[in-house]
């Protein structure tokens, strides 16, 4: 793949949004932050930016992206947005809650986006700089996490930098993303609610908004294929549940375990949300044999992040 110089450039910089809608116009690749994770963004609509995103994280053809929209409206032109589906996105919108929805055929998303299934994810994010961003260009971006498949999700625009450097067009810092975890995915279909992938908008809460069960994923039919065993992974191998480190092991504290790091002296699961991939970054850095990680409730946030370190911890298949 050809070197590209990366430019990095603060998003409160004057002209930064519209120098950064120039080139995913241009059909260039742009990371962006979001509330989340940065995103690796290129206009939905350009099917040879969107192959670039694929080439660019080393990403399966058969793992979808997830389409950035900045309101409701924008939504509608690209999915059959139901009922259930309109009752949810009024009230968790914008924020990071992603749906999967029957895909509009008309509306010109290519194929690649959503992977060749019949469903596109859409997701309106919290974060300013990104929906001015979206608004400007007046189409959805596509926008997978910034980071190498497979590898740890970018927190900060640092982290970015780390794992596409010389790959992409522009880097636009909006310094460190506050809830640090992916959004959480449902499919929606008709009045059945499927939990794709957890997040800091819990189940419960989904449930609460709209008065219906929200169901688990049957693991057997994985319909998002991107929810593969082995993600997250920092280079060392990580073990989970454990108290006190052994022998040149680097501990992730929580709560009253105490380590070399801590995820949350308090105990508090948002915190522990936005610290993690930092955390693991940092533990990794030291260059231990291996990481390990304190016990995390398996309760509310907990249950997203127990399911990234029960996957940054699975067996490498690279
Ligand atoms: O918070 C987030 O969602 C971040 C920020 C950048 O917005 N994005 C993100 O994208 O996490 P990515 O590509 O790393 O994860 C998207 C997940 C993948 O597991 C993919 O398989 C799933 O969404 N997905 C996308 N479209 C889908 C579809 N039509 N059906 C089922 N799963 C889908
Ligand atoms: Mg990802």
């Amino acid at each position: 793949m050809a070197l590209t110089e990366t430019q990095v450039i603060s998003a409160q910089e004057d002209g930064a949004i519209d120098q950064a809608v120039e080139l995913l116009i241009a059909g260039k690749l742009v990371a962006v932050p979001t509330e989340t994770v940065y995103g690796l963004a290129a206009d939905a609509l350009n099917i040879v930016a969107v192959q670039h995103i694929f080439e660019v994280k080393g990403r399966p053809a058969n793992n979808p992206l997830i389409c950035h929209v900045c309101d409701v409206g924008m939504a509608k032109r690209y999915v059959d947005v139901t009922e259930t589906a309109h009752t949810l996105m009024q009230h968790f919108w914008p924020g990071p809650l992603t749906f999967v929805l029957p895909k509009r055929a008309e509306a010109g998303i290519p194929d690649a986006v959503s992977a060749g299934l019949g469903t596109l994810a859409v997701r309106c994010p919290a974060n300013k700089v990104v929906r001015a961003l979206i608004k400007k260009l007046d189409r959805p971006i596509a926008a997978p996490s910034a980071n190498p498949s497979g590898k740890l999700s970018p927190t900060s625009a640092g982290d970015v930098a780390e794992g596409l450097s010389g790959k992409i067009a522009l880097i636009l810092d909006g310094g460190a993303t506050n809830v640090g975890i992916e959004s959480t995915i449902i499919g929606v279909q008709k009045d059945k609610i499927t939990l794709l992938r957890p997040g800091t908008i819990t189940a419960d809460e989904i449930s609460e908004c709209c008065g219906l069960e929200v169901f688990d994923r049957d693991d057997e039919t994985i319909t998002a294929p991107g929810q593969l065993k082995s993600h997250y992974a920092p280079n060392a191998p990580v073990r989970l549940n454990a108290t006190e480190p052994h022998g040149d092991e680097v501990l992730i504290g929580f709560g009253r375990v105490k380590g070399a790091f801590s995820l949350s002296p308090t105990g508090d699961l948002e915190e522990a949300a936005r610290t993690l991939f930092a955390t693991l970054r940092a533990a990794d850095e030291m260059g231990r044999k291996s990481i390990a990680v304190a016990p995390i409730p398996s309760s509310g946030i907990g249950i997203a992040i127990n399911d990234r370190l029960t996957r940054a911890a699975a067996p490498r298949s690279h």
